[in-house]
């Protein structure tokens, strides 16, 4: 895609990194007490002026999580990726490449397909019957003598970009953006250690909210939020020494979990801990219900405790995490991809949490992917369990749960006549990083 009044040329990628691998090491990070006030105009929440623009210059124009590798694994897999307006096909071809098309026909728009599925072996029109194969050559046009002189070689259809990262699909409509690589920066090798190849998704939830894209995507972007929405987390997270990078398109936080926040003055029981490690996420040791703190040996922490049930709990199933120390199955790895993904990773868990625009500048979809990690990165791939969901039915875990009960509560208050700005404070340097981005892609300023 050239640049045109709707795509202006952007800023070079390499162009716009704005913290070269910062490692701040608390969640703050060093302050300038004297810097100005960061602010964002609220109508960027709000208006459909705005979500006009980022269906121009945005959605065209970056990488965006359509669906894992488990959807489109064998010859014939297909999956149909949508983001406001805009459809792209994935589909893995007769030789086992991964092909992306905009799901549209060359001969009057039609759409190819919908949803997702296997089996496929040519991609045709529903309308008239245009054909063409999983390589995307036209092979069939009924009735083309209709047409006149019509070459098929010059009918291909429009292909996306894309590309994975471990058992992540990501399209591009733009053809011309930078690749995938280049696009996830450090992100790759900074997950290295986790080997993130041998999850398999294991079912992928959609639902509705009323709130905007970014209203859902900045409520994973910072941890400022844990020391009220969820005061059970913070009874088992060192939310303060959680470290925040930015690259330029992607940010990071790390979070160790099994004890209990430096917020909290007078500390807490081992077993007020686990306790609370039981509630929040319990199910990582397949425990449910209260029950005494196991006894901590002698050199060990409460942290290590829990690490060493989770590797007893995951062992059942056939997957050894004795590789991992305590480290990396208690911190949380999460990670920005800009615009709208988070992805959330530990030694035994990988999701993905991603927000796409709904048909009004208030509403968007939630989407959130649901991964397993397999004895081994040769485990063989199933399909997951796909689901479309109510909102008030969208049943995320108890801290996510927390997280999507705000949104609109949020939105209704963006809305509200009086308020014009928001104001972000550095916990909230992912957030600010995403509204920067937002300026480059949409050639706007920052008071825009
Ligand atoms: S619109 Fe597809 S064949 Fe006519
Ligand atoms: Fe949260």
């Amino acid at each position: 895609m050239t640049a045109t009044q709707d795509h202006p040329a952007i800023t070079p990628i390499s162009d716009v990194r704005l913290h070269e691998g910062v490692d701040d090491g608390t969640a703050t990070g060093p302050v300038d007490s004297s810097a100005e006030l960061v602010k964002v105009p609220v109508h960027r929440y709000t208006s459909q002026e705005f979500a006009d623009l980022e269906q121009r210059r945005l959605w065209t124009r970056t990488w965006q999580l359509a669906c894992c590798v488990d959807h489109v694994a064998a010859p014939g897999d297909f999956f149909e990726y949508r983001v406001g307006p805009y459809a792209v096909v994935v589909v893995r071809d007769a030789d086992g490449v991964l092909r992306a098309y905009q799901n549209a026909c060359r001969h009057r728009g039609n759409s190819l397909c919908t949803g997702a599925g296997s089996g496929l072996t040519e991609l045709r029109c529903g309308y008239h019957g245009w054909t063409w194969d999983l390589a995307g050559q036209l092979r069939k046009v009924p009735g083309r003598k209709g047409f006149g002189q019509l070459k098929m070689s010059e009918f291909p259809l429009l292909a996306a970009q894309v590309d994975t990262w471990g058992p992540f699909v990501f399209v591009n409509l733009d053809l011309e953006a930078p690749g995938l690589g280049e696009y996830l920066e450090a992100v790759p090798g900074d997950t290295e250690w986790a080997r993130i190849e041998e999850f398999r998704c294991t079912a992928s939830v959609v639902g509705d909210v009323a709130a905007n894209w970014k209203t859902v995507a900045d409520g994973f972007s910072e941890t400022y939020h844990i020391q009220t929405l969820h005061p059970e987390l913070l009874c088992n997270i060192d939310d303060v020494n959680a470290p925040q990078r930015l690259w330029g398109h992607t940010g990071k936080s790390e979070q160790l979990y099994g004890l209990a926040s430096p917020r909290i003055k007078d500390g807490l029981t081992d077993q007020e801990v686990w306790d609370s490690f039981i509630v929040t996420q319990g199910q990582r040791m397949g425990i449910t219900e209260a029950c005494p703190v196991p006894e901590i040996p002698a050199g060990e922490t409460l942290t290590d405790v829990i690490a060493d049930r989770v590797r007893q709990h995951v062992a059942k199933s056939g997957t050894d995490l004795s590789g991992f120390d305590t480290d990396r199955i208690m911190r949380l790895h999460q990670y920005q991809l800009f615009p709208n993904c988070s992805v959330l990773l530990t030694a035994d868990t990988l999701s993905a949490l991603v927000a796409r625009p709904g048909a009004t500048p208030g509403t968007a979809e939630m989407g959130i992917f649901a991964f397993r990690r397999a004895a081994s990165g040769d485990a063989p791939y199933t399909r997951p369990m796909d689901l479309r969901v109510a909102f008030e039915e969208l049943d995320l875990g108890y801290v996510l749960n927390q997280d999507a009960a705000v949104l609109a509560g949020i939105q209704r208050g963006m809305n509200q006549p009086g308020l014009t700005e928001l104001v972000l404070s550095q916990e909230e340097k992912r957030v600010i990083n995403t509204h920067r981005n937002l300026e480059l892609y949409l050639g706007i300023g920052p008071r825009d």
